[in-house]
């Protein structure tokens, strides 16, 4: 059996507004995610989060204790620049470069996200992805961070699950113009998205030599037809181009995949592209793709539309003669309903490596539980059994042929979850605070943190 490089990176992953809190502190900005309606009056608001800003240095030395090889983490832009667009925040800037010197002095690889759902509230006041502006604004920004991290970081990804931005916009808290023609609106987003940060890729490539690598991460999951009736096939592959395949044939190959533009078509939202724009994408060309794994998608063809009883991660737009997701009875669910597919991860690489040949890096997977602390300890052996099943997988895929080169688990600690707050954990590390009461957010070990320690030692081989 082909075995995983010995330079494989094994770590874990956060993102800035979910983990750092501090969300005012030392000239931050405010983000849309800062000033968020928290719609379940139960769960905490993302102000101190599990309070990383105060704690950064006692979490890198609980990293290096698991042994990690990398840490993927996201940075706030309002940290940095805190209106979105204008003067640097010296202090933000000061922050990073402490992390990462932390994390490389323990010999720890940053895998740092540019944006990670958190846009600058004064460039959403102006419409945010769906302004033109905001290019310009996002491209300036990575250059920021070029300038003052570009010496130290090889592995940097330009956006965090830009299809989930999009297809689930109001859940990871981006609303939507009312009135508007929706998937017109997405689709123009997606649009300045992908001119974004093909403009930044290019950049990188122009500035560093080709040790520093630049992807993206989208949200990828295998979809599977509900049954072998044809008609299901067919929605099955639709919903795939709409789910997955739209958002990378277009940064990998500089194409638009005519699936979701006849439909776009159809439903008189084509959205604009100005001339000029489709040359800046076709120079993107990623180093690797970034992908988040929690589960597979199931679809079946539908006349009438009614998908919306599913969790989050598995609910897309659906359309009468396109297609639609269905939940899948052939697989066990989370406590919060996500259903629960190991192999699907293996299905989703070997896609991955078909479809675009390039190197690919896992950013986030993992377990949302209502993990309890029981005399000091976390027993979350639901947890090791959800990794361990994933790890398989990808050891599987890599003897097929995958070219996976790392695998950072969501997440290092706990944090606040998108919409289901921190009683919804997902760490290898506990965060001892409660919804409403930050108590002292003390850090615990979880056994889960144990294990992967092993893991990783073993380069994979220990499960
Ligand atoms: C991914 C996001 O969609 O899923 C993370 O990139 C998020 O930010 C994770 O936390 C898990 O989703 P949730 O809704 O359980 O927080």
């Amino acid at each position: 059996m082909k075995k995983i490089g010995k330079d494989f990176l094994w770590g874990a992953s956060t993102s800035a507004y979910q983990f750092e809190g501090g969300f005012d502190s030392d000239g931050k900005g405010l983000s849309i995610q800062d000033v968020k309606e928290i719609l379940n009056k139960e769960t905490s608001d993302f102000k101190v989060a599990s309070d990383h800003y105060n704690h950064w240095k006692e979490d890198v030395t609980l990293m290096a204790q698991m042994g990690f090889k990398s840490y993927r983490f996201s940075i706030s832009w309002t940290r940095i620049i805190p209106n979105g667009i204008g003067e640097i925040n010296k202090k933000g800037v000061e922050f990073y470069s402490n992390l990462i010197d932390e994390l490389l002095k323990h010999k720890i690889e940053p895998v740092v996200t540019m944006f990670h759902f958190d846009m600058p509230n004064e460039l959403e006041k102006i419409g945010g992805w769906a302004n033109r502006k905001v290019i310009t604004a996002y491209v300036n920004y990575a250059n920021v961070l070029f300038d003052n991290f570009g010496d130290r970081i090889k592995y940097w990804i330009t956006i965090n699950e830009q299809n989930v931005l999009l297809l689930q916009g109001p859940i990871v808290g981006i609303k939507r113009p009312q009135n508007c023609n929706v998937l017109k609106h997405v689709f123009q987003m997606n649009h300045n998205i992908t001119v974004a940060q093909a403009l930044v890729m290019e950049e990188c490539h122009k500035r560093f030599d080709s040790k520093v690598k630049i992807g993206t991460a989208p949200n990828i999951s295998s979809i599977y037809p509900a049954s072998c009736k044809p008609e299901d096939i067919v929605a099955s592959k639709n919903i795939a181009v709409l789910r997955n395949w739209f958002y990378l044939d277009i940064i990998v190959k500089g194409i638009y995949n005519r699936i979701l533009l006849a439909l776009l078509e159809e439903q008189n939202a084509m959205f604009e592209i100005r001339q000029g724009d489709m040359e800046i994408i076709k120079k993107a060309n990623p180093d690797f793709i970034a992908f988040n794994y929690y589960t597979t998608t199931t679809v079946k063809m539908n006349e009438k539309i009614d998908n919306y009883k599913l969790p989050d991660q598995e609910r897309v737009f659906g359309f009468p003669g396109f297609g639609q997701t269905v939940s899948n009875a052939n697989l066990a669910k989370t406590q919060f309903g996500w259903e629960i597919d190991p192999k699907g991860l293996k299905v989703t690489l070997l896609e991955l490596q078909e479809r675009y040949n390039l190197p690919v890096i896992i950013t986030e997977n993992g377990i949302g539980a209502y993990d309890k602390l029981e005399e000091g300890k976390i027993n979350d052996d639901y947890r090791i059994n959800y990794l361990k099943s994933h790890i398989e997988a990808i050891k599987e895929a890599v003897n097929e042929g995958s070219q996976v080169f790392g695998y950072n688990c969501w997440s290092a600690f706990d944090l606040i979850s998108v919409h289901e707050g921190i009683s919804k954990r997902y760490g290898l590390i506990y965060i001892d605070r409660e919804e409403k009461d930050i108590k002292t957010a003390r850090r615990i070990r979880k056994k889960s943190s144990y294990w992967y320690e092993k893991v990783i030692k073993s380069n994979g081989e220990n499960l």
